[in-house]
């Protein structure tokens, strides 16, 4: 391709609050500072057919070079990519992120370490009650105080410290039909982690993250940032845990396990890049501007 002259990036147009657009304004800003004009356009205003026939609905007359896709909605990630068009992320690689589960598998089978991680058996909606006895195996194997997290979640609200059976019994009932993981407790990390941002397989960006009032460091928990240097090891670790769930761009979490050794705790393929900006100075967008002008030329 030549010279890359339109993008677009798509957000939720369901989503409230400015934090959801903040991204997409930055991506604009970095793009146009290279010559590269951009359409943020909101999800629900692009209609995805199904096929070739009616393969998008759109108000939008000219087709775009790339589509930095800052949502979640897969359907129309994947039907952008039917019409050939790049994605940043791929559907694929948004798809993974987005599901816990997928997400801990394909670290796993990367032979990435995470904390030790257990899926809570499907329960169709209906079939109640739920057999709590069937949890067993994995309180012997987790122990307590453990942690459970649901497949889809951020800023830290579906992820709960359980501290014994009554705690979990509960959770496991209000949670009911969602899918979710038992996981081990990582107590050398209580309140602190690392958000490393990688793209295109480097890093550029670091902060620890602590908070004095919550087991999660999410900044969204009331969690307080700093700008971080990583070790050799946790850089490795972050930008192997990109590459083995497919980002081109990602936050990752790293949390402390026994002598400071880092586990991934997640990565992000739809990270937001405010705060990081706001504690290191560093502005994600431009490095994901040049590294898809990168990969497009
Ligand atoms: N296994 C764990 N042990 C200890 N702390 C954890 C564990 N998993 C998550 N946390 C804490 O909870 C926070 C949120 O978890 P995370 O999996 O990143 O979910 P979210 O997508 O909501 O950010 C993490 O940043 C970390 O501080
Ligand atoms: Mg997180």
């Amino acid at each position: 391709m030549d010279t890359l002259k339109l993008g677009w990036v798509i957000y939720n147009g369901h989503l409230g609050g400015k934090k959801f657009l903040d991204f997409a304004e930055a991506i604009k800003r970095a793009a146009n500072a290279h010559d590269i004009k951009i359409s943020i356009i909101k999800n629900n205003a692009l209609l995805a057919g199904i096929g070739t026939d009616h393969s998008i609905l759109t108000q939008e007359n000219e087709r775009p070079d790339f589509v930095v896709f800052s949502d979640k909605d897969i359907p129309l990630a994947q039907q952008l990519e039917a019409m050939g068009l790049p994605l940043f992320n791929s559907s694929k690689s948004i798809a993974v992120c987005d599901n816990k589960i997928l997400m801990y598998q394909a670290l796993a089978t990367a032979g990435i370490t995470i904390p030790k991680t257990i899926i809570a058996p499907k329960i169709f909606p209906g079939t109640m009650p739920i057999q709590l006895e069937t949890f067993e195996p994995a309180i012997a194997e987790l122990g307590f105080p453990m942690i459970v997290k649901e497949a889809f979640g951020s800023f830290g609200e579906q992820v709960y410290l359980i501290q014994n059976r009554e705690q979990l019994h509960k959770k496991i009932i209000e949670i009911g039909t969602e899918p979710f993981v038992l996981q081990e407790y990582i107590q050398t990390s209580h309140g602190r982690d690392i958000r490393i941002n990688v793209v295109g397989g480097k890093i550029v960006a670091s902060m620890i993250r602590f908070s004095k009032t919550d087991f999660r460091a999410n900044v969204s928990q009331g969690g307080s940032m700093e700008p971080y240097t990583p070790t050799e090891k946790e850089a490795d670790l972050a930008i192997a845990a990109a590459k083995a769930v497919g980002t081109d761009f990602a936050g990752v979490d790293l949390l402390f396990g026994e002598h400071d050794e880092p586990l991934v705790c997640e990565v992000n393929s739809n990270a937001h890049i405010r705060s990081i900006y706001e504690c290191t100075g560093v502005d994600v967008s431009q490095s994901i501007i040049s590294y898809i002008k990168e990969v497009l030329s």
